[in-house]
C-alpha cells in the first residue's frame, strides 16, 4: 500500500482552498438516478469514493462522464436503468447503498447487497429499511441482497429512530417520486443534506422544512436536468484549521462555509486557538495563538461536534496543555487512530466510548498506519508537528476523502518527503 513520509515542525503558512464536500457529491451523484436528462454537477473532488460512485452510476447505466472542465460532472440518464447495484462497488464504498431508494422510486424494483460492516463500526441499515417499507415497499433479505419492490412508493409520515445521515437522503430521494406526501421527524439535518436536497429541488422535487429535522417531500411524476455546485467540504476545512493550529502558523482556508464550521471553530477557540473569520463567512484564518489548553467536547449529529472531525481534533489535544475528554457517540469503534498516536508519542487511554488525552509537549516522529479515511488526516496532522519523520502507510484510505491532500500541506509549507 503506498506510504508517505514527512519531516515535522515546519511551521505553515498561506492560503489554501477547501474543495466541494465529498458527502455531498455521493448522494447528490445518487441522486441523478431519479432525474431524467442531463445533469451537470460542479465542484465535484476528485477522489476515490467518487470514482466508485460513478462506476455505480455506469454499471445502472446512467451515463456519468468527466467533463473537461475540472471537477465537473456531465451526467447522462436517458436510457432504462437498471435494477441490480454490484457487489464490488456497494461493499467497496458504504455509500454505494444510497442508490437504493432512487433506483426503487425511479423502477419500482431494486437489489442492492448488504453494505455490511466498515473499520469505525457495524453501520446496520434498519433506518432506511424502515422508511421504505413504510412507503409501502415489500422487502426480502436473501443471498446478501436487499430486494425492494413497490411499483409506486406511498407518501407517508415517519419518524426516524436516530437522525441518521444516509437514511435520512436515502428515503428523502425515494419520496421525491412516491404519490402524495411524506413527513420524515427527527430527519438528520447535515449540511450535506440540505444540498442533496437543494440539487432534488432545482430538478423540480417539492422538499420543504430543508436543514430543519422535520422534512415534508410532495411527490411529484419526475424529476428533469439542471445544473448544481456542491457544497465545500466542512470536514477538508476543519482538517486544514487544524494543520495550521498545530504548527502554529498563519493559515486561512477560502471557499468555506463557516456556518457548517461553528460547532468546530468554537471547540478550536476554547482550546486557545486564534481564529478570525470574514464577513462573508468564507475565509476563515488560525492565526499563532498562545499555548494551547485541554478541551472537553462529544460527537454529536449536527449542529454537534461531527464525528467525521473528531480524529482530526483529538490530535491537536494529544499537544494541548492538560486532560481532555472525548466521548465519541456516533461510531462504537472511532478510535482507532488513537493507538497510533500512541506510537507517535501521545499520551491516550481509552475507556469504551471515552478518550482520555493528556497533552505533551511535542508529538516524535515514528512509522504508524492508516485505518480509516479520518484517521488518515490525523496521522499526516500528527506527523506535521512531531519531531523527525513521520511515515504514514495506508493512504489508500486518506485517497478516498481529501482531494491533493499533501499537495494542499505542501503548497502551506509542509515539507513531504
Ligand atoms: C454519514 C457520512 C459519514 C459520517 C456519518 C455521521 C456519508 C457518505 N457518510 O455516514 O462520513 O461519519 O454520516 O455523520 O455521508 N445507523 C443505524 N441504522 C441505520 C443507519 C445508521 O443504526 O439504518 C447508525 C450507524 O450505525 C451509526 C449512526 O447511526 O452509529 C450514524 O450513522 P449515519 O448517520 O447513518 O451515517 P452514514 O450515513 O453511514
Amino acid at each position: 500500500m503506498p506510504r508517505l513520509s514527512l519531516e515535522g515542525g515546519h511551521v505553515l503558512n498561506g492560503t489554501v482552498r477547501v474543495s466541494g464536500a465529498k458527502n455531498a457529491a455521493l448522494p447528490i451523484l445518487a441522486g441523478t438516478i431519479l432525474v431524467e436528462g442531463d445533469s451537470l454537477i460542479e465542484n465535484v473532488p476528485n477522489l476515490l469514493d467518487i470514482s466508485t460512485m460513478t462506476k455505480m452510476l455506469n454499471a445502472l447505466d446512467v451515463v456519468a462522464e468527466p467533463c473537461p472542465e475540472k471537477n465537473i460532472l456531465k451526467i447522462r440518464n436517458n436510457r432504462k436503468i437498471r435494477h441490480i447495484a454490484p457487489y464490488d462497488l456497494v461493499t467497496a464504498m458504504r455509500a454505494s447503498f444510497f442508490v437504493a431508494g432512487p433506483i426503487l422510486a425511479r423502477t419500482g424494483y431494486a437489489k442492492v447487497p448488504m453494505p455490511g460492516g466498515c473499520s469505525i463500526g457495524s453501520r446496520p441499515i434498519d433506518i432506511h429499511l424502515t422508511g421504505f417499507k413504510a412507503m409501502g415497499a415489500e422487502i426480502r433479505i436473501e443471498h446478501g441482497f436487499v430486494e425492494l419492490k413497490c411499483p409506486k412508493l406511498k407518501g407517508t409520515r415517519m419518524h426516524l429512530d436516530f437522525p441518521s445521515v444516509g437514511a435520512t437522503e436515502n428515503i428523502m430521494m425515494a419520496a421525491t417520486l412516491a404519490q402524495g406526501q411524506t413527513i420524515i421527524e427527527n430527519a438528520a439535518r447535515e449540511p450535506e443534506i440540505d444540498d442533496l436536497a437543494n440539487y432534488l429541488n432545482n430538478a423540480g422535487a417539492q422538499i420543504s422544512g430543508i436543514g430543519t429535522s422535520i422534512l415534508t417531500i410532495n411527490g411529484v411524476p419526475r424529476l428533469s436536468g439542471c445544473t448544481h455546485r456542491v457544497i465545500a467540504d466542512r470536514i477538508e476545512a476543519a482538517t486544514l484549521l487544524i494543520a495550521g493550529a498545530i504548527t502554529g502558523g498563519k493559515v486561512t482556508v477560502e471557499d468555506a462555509i463557516f456556518a457548517h464550521l461553528e460547532p468546530i471553530v468554537q471547540k478550536m477557540q476554547e482550546c486557545g486557538v486564534q481564529m478570525d473569520v470574514d464577513v462573508q463567512g468564507n475565509k476563515i484564518t488560525v492565526s499563532p495563538s498562545g499555548p494551547l489548553k485541554a478541551v472537553n467536547f462529544e460527537t454529536m449529529p449536527f449542529p454537534g461536534f461531527p464525528t467525521d472531525a473528531q480524529a482530526q481534533m483529538m490530535t491537536l489535544l494529544t499537544v494541548s496543555a492538560g486532560t481532555s475528554v472525548v466521548a465519541e457517540k456516533i461510531f462504537e469503534n472511532r478510535f482507532m487512530h488513537a493507538e497510533e498516536l500512541k506510537r507517535l508519542g501521545a499520551n491516550i487511554k481509552i475507556h469504551s466510548d471515552t478518550a482520555i488525552i493528556t497533552g505533551v509537549p511535542r508529538l516524535s516522529g515514528a512509522e504508524v498506519k492508516i485505518t480509516d479515511l479520518r484517521a488518515g488526516a490525523a496521522l499526516i496532522l500528527a506527523g506535521l508537528n512531531a519531531e523527525g519523520i513521520t511515515t504514514v502507510h495506508g493512504l489508500k484510505h486518506l485517497k478516498r476523502g481529501y482531494e491533493n491532500l499533501p499537495e494542499k500541506l505542501t503548497s502551506l509549507g509542509a515539507k513531504i518527503l
